[in-house]
């Protein structure tokens, strides 16, 4: 039986003191029978993990650097998310894709580098609304998930999460159905049998991320393939405790 888990995704929002006052306002009120984590602004990770000490909710980054350390400007590296306490680091999100031109063989490294630092990666895939129209979804999704696994030992794989989380869905109000959720994260459960083994499959963790709120929440993640969501625009607001109880 795999533990749902809801992650907030709190993107460039939220300055250091507004960390604080949302994290007492809301720590204890969330349901910590299924795991929860907040992905917050690299600069206020020491604040968040501090503001949660001795409360089990994860903390993790948005993004890390794929090397050790180095003349990288503006870089974080995977070793000092992790000693600063945090536990898990978005790789590969469409808006890094997007505006920062991250592929997937980028990603991929980013993924070895979290495992490498043992943070858990959470590995995002989907497909923008041209692709889904295009009807390239399936082998799109498929291709992104097999680059992003290259190198990555079984042992390790089954320690990652993934999020599906369609383009088009992303903070647009325009949720997935449950439908399309469940069959895209389906394949991505088939893929990973694919590439690991039925053991694996079915312990790895696959979220659904995509305007998902506190009323379209507890349907999503009643689907047999999606173990709880990525949640962007929701997690800011006290809306995330509804949905962490979905
Ligand atoms: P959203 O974002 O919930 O605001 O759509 C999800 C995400 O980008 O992780």
């Amino acid at each position: 039986m795999r533990k749902k888990l809801v992650v907030g995704n709190w993107k460039m929002n939220m300055t250091i003191s507004e960390t604080k006052d949302f994290l007492a306002q809301i720590k204890d009120k969330i349901d910590k029978k299924n795991d929860v984590a907040f992905c917050v602004p690299t600069i206020s990770l020491e604040s968040a993990i501090l503001s949660l000490k001795d409360i089990d909710i994860g903390i993790g980054v948005q993004n890390i650097h794929e090397k050790d350390s180095g003349a990288y400007t503006g870089e974080t590296a995977a070793k000092m998310v992790k000693d600063a306490g945090a536990t898990y680091a978005l790789v590969g999100h469409s808006e890094r894709r997007q505006y920062f031109g991250e592929t997937c063989e980028w990603v991929n490294l980013k993924a070895i580098q979290a495992i490498k630092h043992d943070l858990i990666p959470i590995i995002c895939v989907g497909e923008t609304e041209t692709e889904r129209e295009q009807g390239i979804t399936s082998e799109l999704i498929k291709k992104q998930i097999k680059i992003a696994f290259l190198n990555i030992p079984n042992e390790d794989a089954i320690k990652c999460v993934i999020a599906y989380e369609p383009v088009w869905a992303i903070g647009t109000g325009k949720t997935a159905t449950t439908e399309q959720a469940e069959e895209v994260c389906k394949l991505i459960r088939e893929t990973i049998e694919e590439l690991y083994g039925l053991e694996t499959a079915q312990k790895i963790r696959i979220l659904y991320g995509g305007s998902v709120n506190a009323s379209n929440a507890k349907e999503l993640f009643s689907m047999e393939n999606i173990d709880g969501g990525l949640v962007g625009g929701a997690s800011l607001s006290l809306d995330f405790i509804n949905i962490t109880n979905a």
